[in-house]
């Protein structure tokens, strides 16, 4: 597909068919992650791929979470077991990690590096038929998540990133960019 095409017609997909995602295929989608403008190339970047009984493992973590974070909501139950279910109707889920950098401004950089090599593997991900979706909410600064995943004191999660074949593409509208421009001549 074109890439102007790609940039417009990309969108993020809730619902997938359950196909498997063939691992050479995910490895080649995370190869583009690290081509995106990056301040002093520092790469602050890696990536956990949960796929199988990984991702089982994670869905139910996601459920912990959402339950912790709403506890004593009526809504509670409901939104964790919507929250599992999301993660398992995915073919698999990158977990998408920021090293940080000890100075701030760094780190600021970093993390729009970060969300470049997000976007770069949903975009490689969409060049071949697979749609993504960018979660962030009660995953990001879970205890029992950051063991899961390793993490060291100094790493923090940028993104969960569901993956799958779409069942359905939904429609989205944007502001006419002409709305939003100024020009100065
Ligand atoms: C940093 C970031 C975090 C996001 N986190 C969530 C999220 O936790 N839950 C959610 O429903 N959508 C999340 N999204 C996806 C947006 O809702 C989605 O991109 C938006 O609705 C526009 O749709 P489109 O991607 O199809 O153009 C996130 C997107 C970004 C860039």
């Amino acid at each position: 597909m074109e890439l102007r095409e790609v940039l417009k017609a990309r969108r993020s997909i809730r619902q997938y068919t359950g196909e498997a995602i063939p691992e050479d295929t995910i490895r080649d989608i995370l190869s583009y992650a690290p081509w995106v403008p990056n301040h002093h190339v520092s790469e602050p970047w890696r990536f956990v791929v949960a796929q199988g009984p990984s991702l089982e493992e994670l869905a139910d973590l996601r459920h912990q979470a959402v339950l912790r974070r709403r506890a004593g909501e009526d809504s509670a139950q409901a939104r964790a077991d919507k929250a599992r279910q999301e993660f398992l109707d995915a073919s698999a889920v990158i977990a998408v990690i920021q090293r940080l950098d000890e100075n701030s401004s760094r780190r600021q950089e970093d993390y729009a590096s970060v969300a470049m090599a997000t976007y770069n593997i949903i975009l490689a991900a969409w060049d071949a038929g697979i749609g993504a979706f960018w979660n962030t909410g009660p995953l990001m600064q879970d205890a029992d998540v950051r063991a899961w995943l390793d993490l060291r004191e100094d790493e923090q999660p940028a993104a969960f990133l569901r993956l799958g074949y779409p069942k359905a593409v939904p429609v989205q509208r944007r502001t006419p960019i002409d709305e939003r421009v100024q020009w100065r001549r």
